[in-house]
């Protein structure tokens, strides 16, 4: 019988193109029985064989093979060198912040994921940590509020709702010479079309909820690093904080994976039918999506991603449309999510947004004649036609 920590079978997958290596995850099924699908090991604890002797694990807060088996899939796929399953994607967001102290400075992207911004609204403030929300699409305003006591860049690219592009790669060789950490939120493209450690970043955060598990079924995290000490601080945070993701949410996670490359595909491929649909309707005054190339970001688009998405913003002509549209929907669901098979339609404004206030929101361009739509994998014409009559 061979052992859970004989890897042999991964170091193969070296050469293999991304589709396969999402199909088959890091060890190839079960090292121990030969399962194909890799099992739930649904355990609190494991047994030892003597003082000092297991498989290599002993607590599943610590350590478990399905988790494990997680970990290191989305560390081949970001090609990072650690990944850490945590118990959602705000915990995955909060295991990236556990680097800084008390009197540290944080740079933010400004249209941030609502939830990170109320982390740094109120635990920040509480832990003493400075902050500074920046349109990192623009290297000049990023480069204008670096402080000696900056320790991290925390950018979400594109951002969510307003489609904003920073540049990956630019921002890091910034950093690096000032020595701030490079957190990116890789939520929205996923490593299938994105890979921000390839590009300069340190650490990857993401929302698994989302497209990586990908049915809106489950709550899940993940980080990768690539680099031992921070590695190090996220597994204590991991650890200390209890913050573990369940083995059945991560085997759950895992068989999203498994398909991760076709629904991308298919995520991107009705996203550009439904916005470019969207953009001719006579209610609709604009429309946020970063596969347009008259987006301002396009270019930056094109060098660091390879595909753009499921995700786009749209302003209708007024608010009344605006509700309409949300309660007439029939297939598109109105919830506040994304990133899964079945298209969600949500208004920013009440919905993710609420705890911004209300000259910041109105700045960014969230008001109340603004929709955010997560483009599903259903037949594109069928997601126009829903909007089609919810919009008449
Ligand atoms: C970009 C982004 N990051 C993080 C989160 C938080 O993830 P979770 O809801 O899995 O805790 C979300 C949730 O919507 C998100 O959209």
């Amino acid at each position: 019988m061979r052992n859970f920590k004989d890897y042999s079978e991964y170091d193969k997958k070296e050469n293999w193109k991304v589709g396969s290596k999402l199909v088959h995850g890091a060890a190839g099924g079960d090292p121990l029985t030969g399962s194909v699908s890799f099992p739930i090991y649904q355990t609190a604890t494991f047994r030892f064989r003597a003082l000092g002797d297991s498989l290599g694990f002993d607590y599943t807060r610590c350590q478990n093979p399905t988790i494990e088996e997680l970990e290191r899939t989305i560390a081949m796929l970001e090609e990072g060198t650690e990944g850490f399953a945590l118990s959602s994607g705000m915990a995955a967001v909060m295991c990236a912040f556990s680097i800084l102290k008390p009197g540290d400075h944080i740079i933010l992207s400004d249209d941030i994921y609502g939830g990170t911004y109320e982390i740094a609204q109120t635990v920040f403030v509480d832990n003493n940590i400075e902050k500074t929300f920046v349109d990192l699409s623009d290297l000049n305003k990023f480069k204008a509020s670096i402080k000696p006591n900056t320790k991290m860049v925390f950018i979400e690219t594109p951002t969510n709702p307003m489609m904003k592009v920073a540049d990956i790669a630019e921002i890091s060789k910034i950093a690096k010479e000032k020595g701030i950490v490079v957190a990116v939120d890789n939520t929205l493209l996923t490593p299938y079309y994105q890979k921000p450690l390839t590009l300069g970043a340190d650490i990857v955060v993401h929302s698994a909820t989302k497209y990586l598990e990908g049915h809106n079924d489950t709550i899940a995290g993940l980080v990768v690093v690539k680099d031992e000490k921070l590695g190090q601080a996220m597994r204590n945070f991991l650890k200390y904080q209890g913050a573990c993701l369940a083995p059945l949410n991560a085997w759950l996670t895992l068989r999203g994976i498994k398909t991760l490359e076709v629904r991308m595909q298919r995520h991107n491929e009705n996203t550009m039918k439904v916005a470019k649909w969207l953009r001719n309707h006579p209610k609709v005054k604009k429309v946020y999506y970063i596969g347009f190339e008259d987006h301002p970001n396009y270019e930056v688009t094109k060098k660091q991603c390879t595909g753009f998405g499921g995700m786009l913003s749209f302003e209708v002509d007024s608010k009344e449309t605006a509700l309409k549209v949300i309660e007439k929907v029939k297939m598109i669901v109105f919830a506040g999510s994304l990133g899964g098979v079945e298209s969600l339609i949500t208004y920013p404004m009440i919905v993710t947004h609420h705890e911004v206030p209300e000259d910041v929101r109105e700045a960014l361009g969230i008001n109340e004649r603004f929709l955010r739509l997560s483009v599903g994998i259903e037949d594109a014409d069928d997601i126009i036609a829903d909007l089609e009559q919810a919009l008449k």
